[in-house]
């Protein structure tokens, strides 16, 4: 690896992540009791009421915000989000269920933040669904840099971002993020189960990330990612990718063209909302 490419993380990033890493394995070794409110009825199995990190909606019709994907480099420059390893879990009752959550920077991570908007029965949204956690470009994008410097489906690189610390497009202000419309775990799955992902490259992220632990540990070199499904009715938002945007105070945010809903990237926040139950598939 180039390391004058792809820098090293801090040291104070290193610290974050070793003390992350070892309350997470206390957390999971003891995590039969916590039972995050999964439960499992007729309706199916593993919904309940979730706390998530989101980006914070801020106008309009939606109800909360996006939800978070925490994100790593691999060791070639390559933006992959975080998929926690699945675990049996007993509940209270005897019955069993599988879980995909995780200690991260203070925040108890799980895949029961993705279970809305019908995503809740997509194979890649199973919890031990096994598939590809690179991040790749999507076919649907009115981005411009996108459309002409990439080509579909193929993995995200931080060298193509290098340019976000200025890159603008004539909507909003220029230096406030790169973003890029990309697909996650979708490579082997029907085109209707595709999950639709933000991701943006910021200096704002950066400074944040100095400033919470959560943040030190799910985003990396400024890069951030969210679920790209607004929370109103289910259709994708774009940051800088609508002239419209700005008519509706999202000249520097993410902007849902459906019903006008506007979220904040640069604000992540804490919310809770009922998980939908997935199939019932567990023992
Ligand atoms: S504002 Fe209605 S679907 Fe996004």
């Amino acid at each position: 690896m180039d390391t004058d490419k792809y820098p090293t993380e801090s040291d104070r990033r290193r610290f974050v992540k070793g003390v992350a890493g070892g309350a997470a394995m206390a957390a999971i070794s003891t995590a039969g009791g916590a039972a995050i409110e999964a439960t499992t009825t007729g309706a199916g199995t593993g919904g309940g009421t979730v706390t998530y990190r989101a980006a914070k909606n801020t106008d309009g019709p939606a109800p909360r915000g996006l939800p978070q994907i925490p994100l790593e480099l691999d060791d070639d420059g390559y933006l992959k989000g975080i998929w926690p390893e699945a675990e049996e879990r007993e509940l209270e009752d005897g019955t069993t269920i599988t879980v995909a959550e995780t200690e991260l920077g203070g925040v108890t991570y799980s895949t029961q933040w993705f279970q809305y908007c019908g995503c809740q029965t997509f194979q890649n949204v199973q919890p031990d669904g096994d598939h590809d956690n690179y991040m790749r470009y999507s076919a649907n994008t009115r981005l411009d840099w996108q459309s002409s410097e990439t080509s579909i489906g193929e993995r995200v690189h931080v060298d193509q971002f290098d340019d976000y610390a200025e890159w603008g497009n004539g909507i909003g202000e220029d230096g406030y993020g790169k973003p890029a419309n990309c697909t996650w775990r979708s490579q082997d799955v029907d085109s209707e189960e595709t999950l639709p992902i933000q991701v943006i490259r910021s200096t704002r992220v950066e400074r944040a990330a100095e400033e919470s632990e959560w943040l030190a540990e799910s985003t990396v070199d400024g890069f951030i990612a969210f679920l790209n499904k607004c929370t109103h009715f289910c259709c994708i938002p774009g940051f800088k990718d609508s002239s419209d945007a700005p008519k509706f105070g999202a000249a520097n945010k993410s902007y849902c063209a459906c019903h006008q809903s506007v979220y904040d990237p640069f604000e992540v926040v804490e919310r809770s909302f009922t998980a939908l139950p997935r199939p019932n598939t567990d023992g």
